[in-house]
């Protein structure tokens, strides 16, 4: 398979910034429209009953600890449109942003116009632009699977974090019905897709992940990883801790919508499969 240049991925997150529109979230926004565009997200990531956050709780409590942010200094590797810079900003001292995505950019920069605390700028996660031990905690999530050499990123975020700093990512997982089912089998069989792309399930992974519903091709790359392969990239962390997650939607879908069991499962057992199977992993590290 070709490289694929950052440019060229720098390039289709700025045409196509994750702004959670398309099929997969029923809706197709105005970039001139941000203040609509960030009430959506709201709406998507506070739903009810999630896995990641209690209800009324910042994003993804139920894994970050933002009481230990204050006074902190903390970087969000791919802010996207700031979702979780705008949590870390409540707490830490300072939130600094790197990303790709010039789109993201300016949506996030208006969006935090009057956060003295929040710093954004155009920057790669392979050449962090920060000094040695200089982050309290690091996040990034949905972001490094997407990067030219994601071994050069997981370098930096240990160069650029204090002793014992700590880090949450949240990467892909090769696993579960959403890799296996609606990928693997419902795409690239049944559609024909993996025969477009010679067979070359890589290359075909990449065209159907990030799709945004269709409104775009499939960023250019996307990895999906095994705990094995997270282990060894991870090795130089002194702690580390892989959970697998997703989306309890990924069970609602088909063909498990065509079961009554699926919808009549309660959100506890939802979470448990999710938690055996889900299409995410979430990772803790601690340097
Ligand atoms: C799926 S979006 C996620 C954005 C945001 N974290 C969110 O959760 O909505 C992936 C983002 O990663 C950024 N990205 C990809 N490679 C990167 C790199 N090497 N350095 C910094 N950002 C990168 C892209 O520009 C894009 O905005």
């Amino acid at each position: 398979m070709k490289n694929i240049k950052e440019s060229e991925i720098a390039k289709f997150w700025t045409d196509n910034p994750m702004i959670f529109q398309g099929k997969e979230y029923g809706y197709k926004l105005n970039l001139n429209n941000p203040d609509e565009i960030f009430k959506n997200m709201e709406r998507i990531h506070r739903r009810k009953n999630s896995l990641h956050q209690k209800d009324g709780e910042p994003f993804l409590s139920k894994f970050i600890n933002y009481k230990n942010l204050k006074g902190k200094t903390v970087l969000d590797i791919g802010f996207g449109i700031g979702w979780l810079t705008n949590e870390l900003q409540k707490k830490a001292k300072k939130v600094y942003g790197i990303e790709l995505s010039k789109t993201s950019l300016k949506l996030s920069n208006y969006r935090f116009r009057n956060c003295k605390n929040v710093s954004l700028k155009i920057a790669s996660a392979e050449k962090i632009p920060f000094k040695n031990n200089f982050f309290d905690f690091i996040i990034s999530y949905g972001v490094l699977h997407h990067a030219e050499n994601d071994n050069n990123c997981f370098n930096e975020i240990h160069r650029v974090l204090k002793p014992a700093g700590k880090c949450f990512l949240m990467l892909y997982r090769k696993g579960g019905p959403k890799y296996w089912w609606s990928k693997l089998f419902r795409q690239g069989i049944l559609k024909g897709s993996l025969y477009k792309h010679n067979f070359n399930i890589e290359k075909f992974i990449h065209s159907v992940t990030d799709t945004h519903g269709l409104v775009t091709k499939g960023a250019p790359l996307s990895r999906h990883y095994t705990r094995k392969q997270l282990k060894k990239k991870f090795s130089n962390f002194k702690k580390s801790r892989f959970i697998i997650t997703g989306n309890a939607d990924e069970w609602k879908k088909k063909p498990f919508e065509r079961l009554p069991l699926t919808n009549l499962l309660g959100n506890k057992i939802l979470h448990w499969l999710v938690g055996i199977s889900g299409a995410y992993w979430f990772i803790k590290l601690q340097k």
